[in-house]
């Protein structure tokens, strides 16, 4: 009898053990772990229901091989970001900051004569052996990612539009739906003092758009105590970065909350340039103007001025199964960037910031990546007496960009060589289609975007006015809504005088909207 006992608990154990690990095979990681440490009545549970995941590691048998179903989103971006949280630190350049000596000031994209990039460190020696070991431990930590969590086969559009942003966003994403584009929406928040229930609960659902709070997503780190752990602390201008990497689509078009499309973006995605690449950008006024010292950090030949504009990044495609170690690395860029990669990526030129970090961490990881060459345009309107005003600024479709370029036709370089594309994007950015920015007030002149007469015959059709009435309407229907507008009255009467009085008038002079 003695005898016997032994054999008997061992098999007993064995059996416990094989259940643990077929659990493991069929359920996952995550059910792995609560059959390992919830008490003696849920590991019951499992065993009992163990026989079912018998039954179906059986079927699975006879029926072929099936993998073991996915972690969960949530389970994978708490893998990435325990990482990443750790990398971000271990990989700290251990050296002072880059000191620009004096800034470059507006220099403008030119692609055909070739000017010497600007060097304006002043302490390159110093800090180029720290931070490559930095930049070389980030990239070396990234290239093959334990966790990538997106959901395969997705599509969407993702954005962030905190406080006053909101309304700009709320109005920009009726006119995303006024193209007839369907996509899912995410749009992050950089925390619960910025989520505003009504309208994530309430009126975005109904546009089928969905808030995400970062802070909520970032807040899975833990630390020793189980309290969230602060190591990664994410500031206003980093959100970007942050929001795509931890968006749910595998494929999405990033847009800013005051960039609109004029078309329906959705086959942006399902052709190229955007399909042989996954990254997807679209060129700024400036010169890209990262400093010699930053290839030499990230071990890239330096290239030609004359080679790509800066990145205006109010707009991006972004494959994540392509990309993700771009993303990554785009991530490290910007938690780095006030003091050490943006100065190195613009030695102070305008508009410094996330724009060129996408492209350059691309293209030091080896990855390849499109930039539309079609230039950005500028829009204008009549102030007073002949003086003009920026008001904004569009981009060309992509689809017909490329197919100029891959004939080898360069408008860049010679502006009569082919019509030019079709205006697809405009970025409003001054003013802002913002009811409780004073938009009406600052349209009281007329209408924003008058010339040049070339640009606004690309549009097509009159955006100005498509995008007036959508923001408009949710001065009409959200007057008191928004945090943001809490102190404003009197939004919607002002916003319809002005429509009456510009957009209404069946008699008043348009710009042409096209050649037709
Ligand atoms: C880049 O590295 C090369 C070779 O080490 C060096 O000659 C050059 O001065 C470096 N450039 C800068 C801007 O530090
Ligand atoms: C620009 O393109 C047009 C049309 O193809 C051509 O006639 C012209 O010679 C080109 N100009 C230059 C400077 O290459
Ligand atoms: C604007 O015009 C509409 C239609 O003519 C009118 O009903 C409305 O009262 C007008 N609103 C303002 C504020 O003038």
């Amino acid at each position: 009898m003695l005898m016997n006992n032994r054999p008997s608990r061992r098999a007993i154990v064995g059996i416990l053990v094989a259940v643990l690990l077929i659990n493991l095979y069929l359920f996952g990681r995550d059910r792995f772990y609560t059959s390992l440490w919830i008490g003696p009545t849920e590991t019951q549970l499992d065993i009992s229901d163990s026989n079912s995941g018998l039954r179906n590691l059986v079927t699975s048998l006879k029926s072929g091989f099936h993998p073991p179903a996915p972690l969960s989103l949530a389970a994978r971006q708490e893998t990435l970001l325990r990482d990443l949280s750790v990398q971000l630190k271990e990989q700290k350049p251990q050296c002072s900051p880059p000191k620009v000596d004096g800034h470059v000031d507006g220099v403008t994209f030119d692609p055909v004569n070739l000017k010497p990039r600007p060097d304006h460190v002043a302490n390159a020696d110093e800090i180029q052996g720290p931070m490559q070991e930095a930049h070389d431990g980030f990239v070396a930590a990234i290239k093959e990612p334990k966790a990538r969590p997106y959901n395969k086969g997705t599509k969407g559009i993702v954005s962030s539009a905190g406080g006053e942003y909101l309304p700009t966003f709320v109005a920009s994403l009726r006119m995303i739906r006024r193209t007839g584009c369907e996509l899912p929406v995410e749009v992050f928040l950089k925390d619960w003092v910025e989520y505003e229930p009504y309208i994530c609960e309430v009126v975005l659902p109904k546009l089928d758009a969905q808030c995400k709070v970062l802070e909520e997503i970032m807040d899975v780190v833990r630390d020793g105590q189980g309290k969230p752990s602060k190591h990664i602390k994410v500031e206003h201008f980093q959100i970007k970065p942050f929001a795509m990497l931890l968006s749910s689509f595998e494929n999405f078009i990033w847009i800013d909350a005051d960039c609109v499309p004029l078309h329906d973006p959705t086959a942006l995605l399902g052709s190229d340039p955007f399909s042989s690449t996954g990254l997807v950008t679209w060129p700024d006024f400036w010169a890209n103007t990262a400093s010699p010292l930053y290839f030499n950090i990230s071990r890239q030949s330096e290239p030609l001025m004359t080679a790509r504009a800066a990145t205006e990044s109010g707009v991006m495609l972004v494959s994540k199964r392509k990309h993700f170690p771009t993303l990554l690395l785009a991530v490290y860029y910007n938690y780095y960037g006030p003091e050490y990669y943006w100065p190195l990526l613009g030695q102070g030129a305008y508009g410094q910031g996330d724009k060129d970090t996408f492209i350059q961490a691309a293209s030091a990881l080896g990855t390849t990546f499109h930039t539309v060459s079609e230039p950005v345009a500028a829009v204008e309107r009549d102030y007073d007496n002949g003086a003009w005003t920026f008001t904004a600024m569009v981009q060309a479709d992509p689809i017909e960009d490329y197919k100029l370029t891959s004939q080898d036709i360069w408008r860049v370089t010679n502006a009569t060589a082919a019509k030019a594309p079709r205006v697809f994007f405009l970025h409003a950015s001054s003013p802002k289609f913002n009811a409780g920015l004073e938009l009406a007030k600052k349209s009281r002149r007329g209408r924003l975007y008058t010339r040049p007469e070339d640009v606004i015959r690309r549009f097509g059709y009159d955006i100005e006015k498509s995008y007036w009435q959508e923001a408009m309407t949710v001065a009409c229907d959200l007057e008191h809504a928004f945090d943001s507008w809490k102190k404003s009255s009197e939004l919607c009467e002002d916003m319809q005088n002005h429509w009456n009085k510009t957009f209404s008038d069946p008699d008043a002079e348009f710009p042409q909207f096209s050649d037709n």
